[in-house]
């Protein structure tokens, strides 16, 4: 809380732009949070949309007597689903400062304002934080892995999963009928998606934007893979994941591979468009998990007043030495050994962190 800003006001919370599952329990994280700490919390209805309108719900309401501020109970049912209970908008009107004007009416009225979304939102965020005297404070949502500064964002995991229990279900028609499938999953323009549920689910190559291949490259790299793949292999089920950043649509990629694969009669090629999919579903333990540490450290960025930053995921400061990938250290036995004891028999500065953190949230569970 900043000093000019009187503890009363209420703090406000918003999600903004393309939905992530795990948006819900990060909304949990701030009223709770909050709540716990005597401050109400508004909801504003459909992202920046619902803010230049000040269309703003309660979250909370204050016991009879006036004193303790009790979160609303649907907030415990909406954590267990995607999308987001506010509702969301991609709002055009933000992108310039005229467009803003009247949410700065709305931000004098509030002690802080946590925006939850990814790079779009996050930019509004950053530009209200410098028209506003009031707090704001980001938490990174998007399934598309492309905010930067943070180790992921809400939404990513449960987007994972959802796409590798989409492959594999795929992959049992597939290999039924000996055919090769191009799944297409959303992303952006970020390849990430499919580049990390390639991996996972075994695909025989990955298509990303980020390759900056052309048609033709494409193509022949997709006419190789099955080939191989069925060839030389011995496969009964060729998988290519593609991220919608490659823009060759699936239907002309798939119209071309048939033509080059006449002469392997017996092998069919379809495509499966993930599309919006991918950004539905319960959010996992993870995305469940990272929302509600996001969602507490924006509570205490607005309550030392400090504004213009994002809660960011960051992995343990890394030991050992570093491997080809950037998350990824070779860590010596000796030390793994060591700081596993010290893990459990609590001297470990990880375990403190642990407690601490759970003593700070004693007086959140059962809100
Ligand atoms: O940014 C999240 C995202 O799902 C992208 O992966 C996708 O390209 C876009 O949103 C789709 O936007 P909309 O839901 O507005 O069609």
């Amino acid at each position: 809380m900043s000093e000019t800003t009187p503890r009363s006001l209420p703090l406000a919370v918003l999600t903004s732009g393309g939905d992530a599952p795990g948006m819900n329990a990060a909304l949990r994280a701030v009223v709770k949070i909050a709540a716990s700490r005597g401050i109400a919390v508004l909801g504003v209805m459909d992202g920046y949309t619902g803010l230049l309108h000040g269309r703003l719900r309660p979250l909370t309401t204050q016991d009879a007597a006036g004193g303790a501020h009790i979160p609303d109970p649907e907030i415990d049912f909406a954590a267990t689903m995607g999308g987001t209970m506010l509702g969301s908008a991609r709002e055009p009107r933000f992108v310039t400062q005229d467009g803003r004007k009247p949410a700065l009416e709305v931000l004098r009225g509030l002690s802080g304002l946590v925006v939850i979304g990814g790079n779009g939102s996050l930019a509004g965020a950053h530009a209200l934080a410098g028209e506003s005297s009031t707090p704001v404070v980001g938490i990174p949502a998007s399934i598309d892995h492309d905010v930067g500064c943070t180790g992921t964002s809400i939404g990513v995991d449960t987007a994972l999963n959802t796409i590798v229990a989409c492959c594999d279900r795929i992959s049992d028609t597939a290999r039924a009928h000996r055919r090769a499938f191009i799944v297409e999953v959303m992303g952006r323009d970020s390849g990430y998606l499919a580049m990390a549920a390639a991996v996972a689910a075994g695909a025989d190559a990955v298509l990303f934007g980020e390759q900056g291949r052309d048609e033709a490259t494409i193509v022949d790299a997709v006419e190789a893979a099955i080939r191989r793949a069925f060839g030389v292999a011995g496969k009964r089920r060729v998988l290519i994941v593609k991220a919608e950043g490659v823009t060759l649509p699936c239907t002309e990629l798939v119209r071309q591979l048939d033509a080059r694969l006449s002469d392997l009669p017996e092998v069919g090629v379809r495509a499966t468009v993930l599309g919006h999919l991918v950004r539905g579903g319960s959010p996992s333990f993870q995305d469940r998990m990272v929302a509600g540490r996001l969602g507490l450290a924006a509570v205490d960025a607005i309550r030392d007043g400090v504004t213009d930053v994002m809660a960011a995921w960051q992995a343990p400061r890394a030991k050992g030495e570093t491997t080809v990938d950037p998350h990824v250290t070779r860590v010596p036995l000796a030390d793994v050994l060591t700081e596993s004891r010290a893990l459990t028999d609590g001297t470990s500065e990880v375990t403190r962190w642990r407690v601490k953190m759970m003593e700070q949230l004693e007086g959140v569970f059962g809100l």
